[in-house]
């Protein structure tokens, strides 16, 4: 395809622009966002980084039209898959192509048989599901209403957590789903751990390679924004204020509080830390976690020496840092949990039949995982290997997640967490998880610990003060309750506020048990409903209590209230889905069908969440 453009004004320098055309079509993309700079602003782009301009240039620049659109489509259930898909759009839009993020939750699946170009980002939750936010997505995607898709070409980028034996699952399940339907793979799916930014960036760069290279591609400066039907507009790149501190420079916030919940007696361990951002920038909402890098305790790092039969010693680089083996073992690696990849690759490297056959089968490797530590396979399977061979197999350690439990108005600059204390007993022998207990006994008040915050798209306030909420919070899922009723308390929220709250014994567990009586004495707490599980002869727990206030949970959801649910996400989270879905088919009176609909539409609204672990 030949372009003509217009003659060139009177006065330019023709042999100018012969040798702008020899430059390479990167250097022209750079070229043009500089020269831009300089005409539109009398200086170029700062840092000769290249700013999209809101207006195209025409008619030097071709038309992003002639361009495909690339669509990109998250399935994220607290953020980050959202966030990686706007970092994509950026990257993508700056080639000069017309980008459209979606979310799964409101993309209608019908235009998916006519996209030319889909990137898709999605997490895994639970045990190897979707997002509940991509549910319906997938559903539509795996069953036998989906279409031919072969004109569509694809990639696949999968966020998860390899501590998860069902890893990326639900990217995995996308990406082969897509090629059974036809389309075509642009580039290999990419399965990233909890820190993902750099797959996400290698992943990236390679699709970016992949797309098709218009003939002049200075068309790159084109900014489109895009109205779709159930497409959400992309505005031009907009840099993201950001603290200095993150996951990859962690904040040193120190201790200044740090209490045990339980009474004497208590068969739990739970601890009430406050922690100080001064000075650090950190900003959060209620809904959002404070992520924490632990250290292992000492009594661990003898064991894994003890049992790999080396001495700690030596010196060695780690992640491009020269450190004594017994330090790295500290610091940088997780010794607490095996995961499926630690046990394969040991499995490999001692050739161990037995090792090899546990990994093959999905359902003996769980039971296996559950309880041991790298020490108890190292004495399982003993093998004579160097420092460095078993730092090979070791994973970087990765952060611990604890749901904020204050509100910034209440406590500015300080951020407050309840944590339980992870201890128990392995083929007769004292274990303990790794960031509970370095919370719990390796830190004191005036210590300090790295920490990052990690936001929580979805699990928010609603915007409009006044609506209700109904908060299902036992154990140390009364955490961000902690923080939504401090928080609406301080904002002087008409909404009313409803707590469930259970643990064992109302003597010895009854958390913030003080804090709770005093809001429902001041009405920023409208009503509370404890199950204490173990007080009576019969268990009763939180789902119990909400069943027995079915019709008062009823007529709120029907006034418009929000249901949150935090904690366990192994019995809890779907023990209270199913009581929510007797409560409105009872109080409907329109049976189970109708109210498994009805959860499912307070889900696509997001008024039905959960922050569950
Ligand atoms: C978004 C989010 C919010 C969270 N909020 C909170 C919170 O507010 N408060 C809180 O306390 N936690 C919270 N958690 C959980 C927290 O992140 C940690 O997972 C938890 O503290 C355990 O981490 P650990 O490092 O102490 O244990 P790890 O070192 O990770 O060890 C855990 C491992 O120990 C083993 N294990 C544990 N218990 C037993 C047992 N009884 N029997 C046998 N084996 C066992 C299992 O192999 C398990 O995988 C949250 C998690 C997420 C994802
Ligand atoms: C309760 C819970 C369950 C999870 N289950 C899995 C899982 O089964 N497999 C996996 O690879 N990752 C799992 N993850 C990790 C998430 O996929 C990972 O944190 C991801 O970055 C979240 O992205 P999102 O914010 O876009 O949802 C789980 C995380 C949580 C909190």
């Amino acid at each position: 395809m030949t372009t003509t453009f217009p003659p060139p004004p009177a006065g330019l320098d023709e042999k100018l622009l012969q040798q702008l055309a020899q430059h390479s079509a990167l250097h022209q993309m750079w070229l043009s966002g500089y020269l831009y700079g300089i005409a539109s602003k009398g200086q170029p782009a700062p840092n000769g980084v290249l700013e999209a301009p809101s207006v195209a240039i025409a008619p030097l620049a071709p038309s992003a039209a002639t361009l495909p659109q690339v669509t990109v489509l998250y399935g994220s259930q607290t953020g980050n898959s959202k966030k990686v898909a706007h970092q994509i759009s950026a990257k993508v839009r700056e080639r000069g192509f017309q980008v459209v993020v979606a979310d799964m939750n409101d993309y209608p699946t019908k235009n998916l048989k006519s996209e030319k170009i889909a990137l898709f980002v999605i997490s895994t939750q639970g045990e190897g599901e979707p997002p509940i936010a991509a549910e319906e997505f997938h559903k539509w995607l795996l069953g036998t209403r989906a279409p031919q898709l072969d004109g569509v070409q694809f990639s696949v980028c999968a966020l998860g957590d390899r501590s998860y034996l069902q890893f990326c699952q639900t990217g995995k399940e996308i990406d082969a789903r897509l090629e059974v339907l036809g389309a075509k793979r642009l580039f290999d799916r990419v399965d990233c751990d909890v820190d993902f930014e750099d797959a996400v960036e290698g992943w990236l760069a390679n699709v970016l390679e992949k797309l098709p290279v218009p003939a002049a591609l200075a068309a790159g400066i084109q900014s489109a924004v895009v109205h779709n039907n159930g497409h959400q507009a992309v505005a031009p790149a907009a840099k993201a204020a950001g603290t200095l501190y993150d996951r990859k420079n962690p904040f040193a916030s120190p201790i200044l509080e740090k209490i045990q919940l339980n009474g004497r007696g208590s068969q739990k361990e739970t601890w009430h830390l406050e922690l100080s951002l001064e000075g650090s920038g950190l900003l959060y909402e209620p809904g959002d976690s404070l992520a924490i890098y632990a250290t292992n305790p000492e009594s661990l790092v003898k064991e894994v020496l003890y049992t790999a039969m080396l001495n700690g010693n030596k010196t060695l680089t780690f992640n491009g840092k020269e450190a004594e083996f017994r330090q790295i073992l500290l610091r940088d690696v997780e010794l607490s949990v095996l995961t499926r990849e630690v046990v394969d690759q040991y499995a490999n490297w001692t050739n161990n039949a037995k090792l090899k056959a546990i990994v093959q089968d999905n359902e003996t490797l769980k039971k296996f995982l559950w309880g041991r530590n790298v020490a108890d396979l190292l004495r399982e399977f003993p093998a004579a290997l160097s420092e460095a061979t078993l730092l090979g197999f070791l994973r970087k350690m990765p952060p611990r997640s604890y749901s904020i439990a204050s509100s910034l108005l209440a406590h500015p600059d300080e951020v407050h967490l309840t944590v339980a204390a992870v201890r128990y007993d392995f083929n007769g022998r004292p274990h303990q998880g790794v960031a509970s207990t370095f919370l719990a006994d390796r830190v004191k008040t005036g210590d300090s610990v790295p920490v990052f915050v990690e936001h929580n798209e979805y699990f928010k306030l609603p915007a409009d003060d006044a609506t209700d909420i109904i908060m299902v919070g036992p154990g140390t899922g009364v955490a961000p309750f902690r923080a939504f009723v401090e928080e609406r308390s301080e904002r002087g929220a008409s909404g009313k506020n409803w707590l469930f709250f259970g643990n064992p014994n109302f003597e010895t567990d009854f958390l913030y048990q003080i804090e709770w009586l005093n809001h429902l004495k001041r009405g920023t707490l409208d009503r509370l409903d404890v199950a204490f599980s173990r007080d009576q002869k019969y268990k009763v727990y939180v789902q119990n209590r909400l069943a027995e206030r079915s019709r008062l949970i009823f007529e709120r959801l029907e006034n418009g209230a929000h249901f949150y649910v935090c904690g366990d996400k192994n019995r809890m989270a779907s023990d209270v889905q199913n009581t929510v879905v007797q409560i409105v088919a009872k109080e409907s009176g329109q049976g189970e069908e109708y109210a498994a609909e009805y959860l499912k539409n307070l889900k696509k609204q997001r008024r039905y969440l959960e922050d569950v672990y």
